[in-house]
């Protein structure tokens, strides 16, 4: 049992994983002696949060070798568009000067059109790599983790802020009470900081296990961000449910105890009540359905493959490296991952070493059955691959639970 990041107390384990690979950690070459961390997931019982119970050094995860690049979706483009138009339509509207700051803006997937429109704002990014690319879009970039110190540098240069945001940045940061911290000193009395991660709440009704790893140190609900933000001084006043990842939930905050808060708040905290999320009982299950999914889908590739199938993946996710290994599915059952993203395109899975090709790659060969690793790009893959299922070829996808369409 480890201690509660945000507040200290013991946290209870919801699902051991057992040794775990980086799930970025893409490699050029099969290695003899990978790196590996005990993945393990644990519930706080006293400020809610789910959290994993042993972490890796940032700058392990987040380096100049950063696989992960945003701009990869049509869908995720176009939600980061949106995303952008949402800060300059509804928060920032009729603000002098406004001054938007966004936390792990990767390539300036969102931030280019703040920066299109002339408004003054800064992408606070680790990784050298993708920082670079968003320069080349056009947005102001400087390669650090926010935190207090940071936040100091950029309101000597810049001053305060009216918007701090993120999109699945808050639940990589380890010392959240860091950032908070940080959000004091960089934002104005009436600025609003609003984040999106994956929602816990999603993850426990649909099985969704495979956004537990490294990079995911925590995994929100309403009853947590309340918490957290309270214990900074800080109010949650609204919660909108976004379907990317899987499901994500986004959270405003503002400064102080008396802002306007919206009936979403409680509506969404009465439902996370509802599934037992603020006790130990609601994540028990959980663990049985993890088990179930991974045999399900175990079972039904050997079947697959032993009536002299092959099978491919589709999309060499980060999340799906926790599936391939828990569920031990290596290159005796999944031939290749086909991928969009020249970072990943001839590297190898990490710890099963499954072998990524180029998406032409895949569209040259006659393959019957995918596995979508990029599950929650369903719509926008299916759309897409038409061809493929007009030929008879079949997708599997596994949550809630396995599915062959
Ligand atoms: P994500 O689920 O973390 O967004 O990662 C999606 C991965 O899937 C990323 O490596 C890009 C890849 N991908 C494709 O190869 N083709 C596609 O059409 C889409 C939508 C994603
Ligand atoms: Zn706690």
């Amino acid at each position: 049992m480890r201690k509660c990041k945000i507040c200290g107390n013991l946290v209870k384990t919801i699902v051991n994983f057992g040794k775990m690979p980086l799930a970025n950690g893409f490699v050029r070459d099969i290695p003899k002696d990978e790196f590996k961390f005990p993945l393990i997931v644990g519930f706080c019982p006293v400020c809610y949060m789910v959290q994993l119970e042993e972490t890796v050094k940032p700058n392990q995860m987040f380096n100049e070798n950063y696989a992960f690049i945003s701009s990869t979706s049509n869908a995720m483009a176009k939600h980061f568009e949106e995303y952008a138009n949402h800060i300059m339509r509804d928060i920032i509207k009729g603000k002098k000067n406004p001054f938007v700051v966004e936390l792990g803006s990767n390539d300036g997937i969102m931030l280019k059109h703040i920066a299109k429109n002339n408004i003054m704002h800064l992408g606070v990014e680790p990784s050298h790599n993708v920082a670079e690319l968003a320069r080349a879009n056009g947005v102001n970039t400087i390669e650090a983790f926010f935190n207090k110190e940071t936040a100091e540098i950029i309101l000597n240069k810049y001053g305060k802020a009216d918007v701090i945001c993120g999109a699945n940045v808050m639940c990589h940061i380890e010392n959240i009470n860091s950032v908070y911290e940080g959000v004091n000193v960089l934002l104005k009395d009436d600025g609003v900081l609003f984040f999106e991660d994956p929602y816990i709440y999603d993850i426990v009704l649909k099985n969704s296990f495979d956004q537990i790893y490294d990079e995911h140190v925590f995994y929100f609900s309403g009853l947590s961000i309340s918490q957290l933000a309270k214990r900074h001084g800080m109010q949650l006043i609204d919660m909108k449910h976004q379907e990317v990842h899987g499901g994500s939930m986004r959270y405003y905050i503002k400064k102080g105890f008396v802002n306007k808060q919206s009936k979403e708040v409680d509506n969404y905290i009465e439902k996370e009540k509802k599934l037992n999320m603020d006790k130990y009982e609601g994540y028990v299950k959980f663990k049985d359905n993890v088990k179930n999914v991974c045999k399900d889908l175990k079972n039904l590739l050997v079947k697959i493959k032993k009536e002299g199938n092959r099978i491919v993946g589709y999309g060499a996710t980060s999340k799906s490296t926790t599936l391939l290994n828990y569920a031990k599915i290596g290159p005796d059952l999944i031939d290749y991952i086909c991928d969009i993203t020249p970072t990943k395109i001839n590297k190898y899975t990490p710890g099963t070493y499954i072998p990524i090709k180029s998406y032409e790659h895949f569209v040259k060969d006659n393959v019957s059955y995918v596995l979508l690793l990029a599950w929650n790009h369903k719509e926008e893959i299916l759309k897409k691959e038409t061809r493929f299922r007009e030929r008879g070829g079949k997708f599997i996808t596994f949550f809630p639970k396995v599915i062959v369409e």
